[in-house]
């Protein structure tokens, strides 16, 4: 077997964190943390407190060289200052000595976010002594176990600490303000410092941070990194950038915070907390970087979009979602931008020694008697692992690789939802069970490598082509749903069996809470001299229905009902959207799309994203208009075009412009609305501008039938000496005298062409956008 093997002495081991799975919060002495109401479970977590020789076997057993844990800052020093508590310190000793007799090196982490209630009631992070607090900290733990753990994280992940705990308030203590927000974030860095030189001091090896990445990309961006950005996309990206990555790195590593951020912070916090001297401090010689990567950061620039919570500063600045894999926490699965992101820290910041100290993932397990199935997990590790192997060929110098994590464990403001573990815990018995993952995970490590091809696992097409099904039937029939005959069960079943199938998070979501409604959202007031839009909505209901879903219609017409229709998608609601129309500056589409739910578009996106939508060719349907025009002989066209705001005018505009340049011209516009009297006074202003115009092409119809009345009132002739051209509505253009020529829209295949879309994705197929040809249709006026 061939074998990608990663570096000799190439570290493996895992990571977890005290609060996730210690339990014991009033054990021996242990003060109150932020996070222990927090989470709204009970915080008994994994037991670990009292379980941790079962859990250093079970790392033995893998084989695994290193844990990273952390330490709880409440169990040392109850009142986050002042009397220790020395049978925290004593849990610690026995648990290092545990790992050291496994022979595994710890590593261990200061700070993971618990910080003890007291200093908490003292003002938090936002308050500036709770930096020197932990530097006592530091000093006390460090005195311990300084002689038996070589490596020392001060904090993990302080971006996440500082915003989310205090910009969104999703994380304990669920403060929402970006001034206690940044103040939190460079006494977070201040701790850091203050505590490096504590732990220096205490004789500590090795000391580094541990800090959240999530590279930031746009949607176009994340299958093309190279990809270049218009002006506005680059600085929204650079802006998130900033927040998350270089207010952080740049401290710590150059001693300076990024010179555009600090206006940023500046706006929101002062600069006031920020006092002589204080990155020298944060600047202390880091020995080894920690690097928690799960996804990128998808982003793009998008006028007039609120700021969120957590980004302060990011007015502009649209969060979009991607059709790519995710996992359940509906993270994107983008494993080379982890070589991405090893490539730039390298670049940018050379010589720094980087350990992977978390990566891995949340999936559903399929749990059963004989083990735990998880090859989603395995998978996602796989591929990362990949990508990392070719960063350390390219130069990046990466000591290890932590995976989190050994246990599923209590995932913050998630609780025990989240399943990151290689290993199985049933919270009733705290039961241990490794997965497939841990076991795949030993034989990595074992041959401290991957097998050089990966092993073709039959998917869930492979079964439905054996048992000569569809992928939803198989998906029913692994989720035990009773519709299907026990024939077809039957020879379903024999087909997972023969291929040794093991169902997998796409063949669950195929089936699993379904509602078999379906939402057909309509921003109708806006667009309501559309005639497309009665016609699709017809279709598309009596197409859906007859696939048997149940249609709710949603009116989108103020910003309340939009976070209604987006609150129905959250609570899973329907099984899937379609939306129709959208508009520039409409951002419903992406705010949908990230709640997970299937959603469909009638009409291309105003902002790039990818979420699948179906479009008539409004270009070349304005292209073959505007040419039919100059193929008759007309030379002088004017067009009437709007709203602007819409997609679909803005394409029928390019098409008509393209056109004209192509045969030399320049446009004349005037701007409607797509109503009948915005077509009359357009196409006034344009023929008293302009009274050598021969031609009028109109972004619709309507306004062609009011450029009719236009050209009538001006005393010109149709089509003699003005030709006039609509668009889209076919049958109000037959009604006109002269009979219009038009743009036929293919309205019904596009109602299909939506209908279908929406049922492949709910069968959790992945789908192109699909554009449809317009036809031109000639008749008298031109
Ligand atoms: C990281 C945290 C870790 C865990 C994973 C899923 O941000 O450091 O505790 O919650 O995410």
């Amino acid at each position: 077997m061939n074998i990608a093997r990663f570096p000799e002495g190439f570290v493996w081991g895992a990571s977890t964190s005290a609060f996730q799975i210690e339990g014991g919060t009033s054990a021996d002495g242990r003060g109150p943390s932020i996070w222990d109401d927090f989470a709204g479970v009970p915080a008994d977590a994994c037991d670990h407190y009292h379980r941790y020789r079962d859990d250093v076997r079970l790392m033995k057993d893998l084989g695994m060289a290193a844990y990273r844990f952390s330490v709880s800052w409440p169990r040392i020093l109850p009142e986050g200052a002042g009397k220790v508590n020395a049978a925290g310190l004593d849990f610690y000793e026995r648990l290092v000595d545990a790992l050291l007799e496994a022979g595994i090196t710890p590593y261990a982490t200061l700070y993971h976010w618990d910080l003890p209630q007291a200093l908490e009631v003292r003002g938090g992070w936002p308050a500036r002594d709770t930096a020197r607090r932990f530097a006592d900290y530091a000093a006390i733990v460090a005195a311990r176990l300084g002689d038996r753990v070589r490596t020392w994280f001060t904090v993990n992940e302080p971006w996440v600490a500082a915003f989310v705990g205090h910009g969104s308030g999703v994380h304990a203590p669920g403060r929402r303000s970006a001034a206690d927000a940044f103040r939190s974030a460079h006494h977070l860095l201040l701790a850091h410092g203050m505590g490096a030189q504590a732990l220096r001091a205490a004789g500590a090896a090795e000391v580094g941070a541990v800090l959240n990445f999530s590279p930031v990309l746009t949607p176009a961006q994340v299958g093309d990194f190279d990809r270049p950005l218009s002006e506005e996309d680059a600085e929204a990206v650079a802006r998130i950038d900033a927040l998350v990555h270089r207010q952080f790195l740049d401290p710590l590593l150059r001693g300076a915070y990024p010179a555009d951020l600090l206006p940023v912070i500046e706006e929101h916090a002062g600069l006031g907390h920020v006092h002589d001297g204080d990155l020298a401090v944060v600047a202390q010689p880091l020995d080894l970087l920690g690097v928690n990567y799960y996804t990128p950061a998808v982003v793009q620039a998008q006028p007039g979009e609120a700021a969120d919570p957590a980004f302060p500063g990011s007015a502009g600045v649209l969060f979009s979602t991607i059709p790519t894999a995710v996992t359940a926490m509906g993270w994107p699965i983008v494993p080379n931008a982890l070589s991405l992101l090893l490539r730039r820290l390298t670049r940018e910041y050379p010589g720094l020694e980087l350990m992977l100290t978390e990566n891995g993932a949340d999936f559903v397990d399929t749990v059963t008697p004989d083990g735990i199935h998880d090859v989603d997990r395995v998978q996602f590790i796989e591929e990362h692992l990949r990508a990392l192997r070719t960063s350390i060929q390219e130069g990046a110098n990466v000591r290890g690789y932590l995976v989190w994590t050994l246990l599923d464990n209590l995932e913050w403001a998630d609780g025990h939802r989240r399943k990151f573990g290689l290993v199985h815990v049933d919270f009733e018995t705290q039961r241990r069970r490794p997965k497939d993952s841990a076991l795949w995970y030993r034989d990595v490590i074992r041959r401290n490598g991957l097998t050089e091809v990966p092993p073709k696992r039959p998917t869930l097409e492979t079964v439905a082509a054996r048992a000569r099904v569809s992928r939803a039937t198989v998906s029913r029939v692994v989720n035990g749903e009773t519709s299907v005959s026990p024939e077809v069960r039957a020879s379903v079943l024999q087909a997972v069996k023969e291929l040794g199938y093991v169902p997998n998070a796409a063949a669950r979501s195929l089936v699993t809470r379904r509602t078999d409604t379906v939402a057909l959202v309509l921003s109708v007031p806006r667009n309501a001299a559309d005639p497309l839009l009665p016609a699709v909505v017809q279709y598309v209901t009596s197409l859906l229905e007859g696939a048997g879903k149940q249609i709710t219609l949603m009116l989108a017409d103020t910003a309340e009902s939009h976070r209604r229709i987006v609150r129905h998608a959250e609570a899973r609601l329907v099984d899937g959207v379609v939306l129709l129309p959208p508009e520039r500056g409409d951002t419903l589409a992406e705010h949908l799309s990230r709640t997970g739910v299937p959603l469909v578009l009638l009409g291309r996106p105003p902002v790039s994203s990818l979420v699948p939508y179906v479009e008539a060719d409004n270009v070349a349907g304005a292209a073959a208009a505007t040419e039919h025009l100059l193929a008759t002989g007309r030379r002088r066209i004017g067009m009437i075009c709007g709203p602007m705001d819409l997609v679909a005018t803005q394409d029928r505009l390019a098409g008509h412009r393209a056109a004209l340049e192509r045969a030399g011209l320049r446009p004349r516009l005037a701007i409607g609305d797509l109503t009948r009297a915005s077509g009359t006074a357009a196409a006034g202003q344009l023929l008293g501008d302009s009274p050598d115009l021969d031609a009028i092409f109109a972004a619709g119809d309507q306004m062609a039938i009011g450029a009719l009345r236009a050209a009538r009132a001006a005393g010109r002739r149709v089509p003699d000496d003005l030709a006039i051209v609509g668009f889209g509505d076919i049958d109000a253009a037959s009604a006109t005298t002269p009979a219009l020529t038009t743009v036929r829209l293919p309205v019904a295949e596009q109602a299909l062409a939506l209908a279908r879309l929406l049922l492949s994705r709910l069968e959790g197929r992945s789908t192109a956008p699909v554009v449809l040809p317009t036809r031109l249709v000639v008749r008298e006026s031109a």
